[in-house]
């Protein structure tokens, strides 16, 4: 980079007292020729002086040298480190939305979240005084990685009551299932993996796999038929990895046919590929339960499972879990340990006393039948107000209802009116996959008078565009 390396020269000079307070510097035509470089780098290596303080520049006189051993002219350099930083922030509407996500004066009809009504208060109270009986008689000091033993049972229990036949060894206990896939692309997959992921999925609105420089490739989920010819237009040298959400997808709600589900299975098997199973929507169905999950079919190894408590009680406690071989986990614990020292024990004591007493069973039970109402609500909404312009499908679980509009609208356009002029948030279609005339809504969150005031709004807001 060569401002930097000119930034740095003039920095030296300044530090030295080469180049004093109040002394004008070169020229940037002069600095240009010394350097043998474009004015545009000169200008590039002042900013970023500027910015850190050292400089400061006179409109029509020139740039002068500041009187930087007063603190107050100094600034740090952050601004410049932050954009070279590993991880980089998320696209613009993504950071909007997630500040806005806990302004009460908002309606908040794609929140992928239990709205307060939902959320099994009276059942967390009696945890935690559960809790409290015995706080005195646990260990509160560092934890090993794996998360907290009588946890890791009883998930691994409740496990092989659906068909995954796991013990503790193979639990690991997560921050949720966001940190689950994170430890994951850190810690189990190789480096320079690609990625094949369904889409829409949630994994777009990440940038979970790119900071590590996995390139990503699209698998429709419309057309999940296709995924071996998509994968096998990739060298077979490559390492691969499949990251899927087989059961009620965020954002459509749809989900894969136990033949697909199969045929990927066998795929990975054959091409030795792991898959990482997100399942985070499970214990939210309708009118049946969900198709097994990919993991009960896996006899070797191949899928690594990935689930947290967010979806069904309450994302603020934090805790999800990884289900994977002993080896994997092994490994996954370890790194935790030179990352985070694990969970916090006080959420999952909290939930395992809520598996235990059965108290997470009778709440699922409930908020399945509540949400299954809050769904038809809002599709009755939508028969009235939005058959003529959009389509969307009827999700048998999870929260959303993808609406897709059968012409081209600006759906960002439709975003910022709707925030900033009726305190609406909505959550446009492209930040799960480009270009989708689409937008997610969920019926979780909102009461039931707000989705339709929401949507009858939406449906104005769509006329005007
Ligand atoms: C499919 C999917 N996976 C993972 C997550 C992240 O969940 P958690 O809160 O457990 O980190 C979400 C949250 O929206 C999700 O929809």
């Amino acid at each position: 980079m060569k401002y930097k390396e000119i930034a740095s020269y003039i920095r030296e000079k300044i530090v030295n007292g080469d180049w004093f307070c109040g002394m004008k510097l070169p020229t940037h035509r002069d600095l240009a020729n010394q350097f043998n470089v474009n004015r545009v780098t000169i200008i590039k290596s002042i900013e970023s002086l500027e910015s850190e303080g050292f400089i400061y520049t006179k409109q029509g006189s020139g740039t002068y040298v500041s009187d930087y051993l007063d603190d107050a002219y100094m600034r740090n350099k952050w601004a410049d480190m932050m954009e070279w930083s590993f991880q980089t922030r998320s696209q613009y509407i993504v950071q909007l939305i997630n500040k806005l996500k806990t302004n009460s004066t908002y309606i908040h009809i794609s929140k992928g979240e239990l709205g307060q009504d939902l959320i099994p208060h009276n059942f967390l109270k009696m945890a935690i005084e559960k809790v409290s009986d015995y706080i005195g008689d646990l260990s509160f000091g560092y934890h090993n990685g794996y998360g907290y033993e009588k946890l890791r049972d009883i998930i691994a229990e409740r496990c092989s009551q659906d068909g995954i036949n796991v013990d503790k060894s193979n639990v690991m206990i997560t921050s949720g299932a966001l940190h689950a896939i994170q430890l994951l692309a850190t810690g189990f997959l190789s480096q320079n993996t690609m990625i094949f992921h369904s889409t829409p999925s949630y994994i777009d609105s990440t940038n979970v796999f790119e900071y590590l420089h996995m390139t990503k490739v699209k698998l429709p989920y419309d057309n999940m038929q296709q995924f071996q010819e998509l994968i096998n237009q990739y060298p077979s040298n490559k390492e691969k990895a499949i990251y899927i959400e087989p059961t009620f997808n965020n954002p459509t709600g749809q989900s894969l046919t136990l033949n697909i589900r199969r045929q990927i299975i066998n795929y990975s098997r054959m091409h030795n590929i792991p898959i990482i199973e997100d399942d985070i929507y499970r214990d939210i169905w309708f009118e049946k339960k969900p198709l097994k999950s990919m993991k009960s079919f896996d006899t070797n190894g191949k899928v690594v499972y990935v689930s947290s408590f967010s979806k069904s009680v309450a994302p603020a406690l934090r805790i999800g879990w990884i289900i994977a071989p002993e080896l994997v986990i092994e490994q996954l614990a370890d790194i935790r340990m030179q990352i985070d020292y694990g969970s916090s024990i006080l959420s999952q004591m909290v939930i395992y006393e809520m598996l235990a007493e059965g108290d997470y069973d009778q709440h699922t039970r409930n908020i399945r039948e509540q949400l299954r109402l809050k769904r038809d609500d809002m599709l009755s909404v939508l028969e009235q107000h939005f058959s003529k312009i959009a389509t969307w499908n009827i999700p048998n679980g999870g929260f959303f209802i993808w609406l897709i509009f059968h012409n081209d609208i600006n759906v960002k356009r439709l975003f910022i009116e709707l925030a900033s002029k009726e305190h609406i948030l909505i959550n446009p279609g492209f930040i799960y996959v480009s270009d989708e005339n689409a937008i997610r809504l969920s019926f979780a969150y909102e009461s039931k008078e707000n989705i339709e005031y929401a949507l009858k709004k939406i449906r104005e807001y769509v006329d005007g565009i």
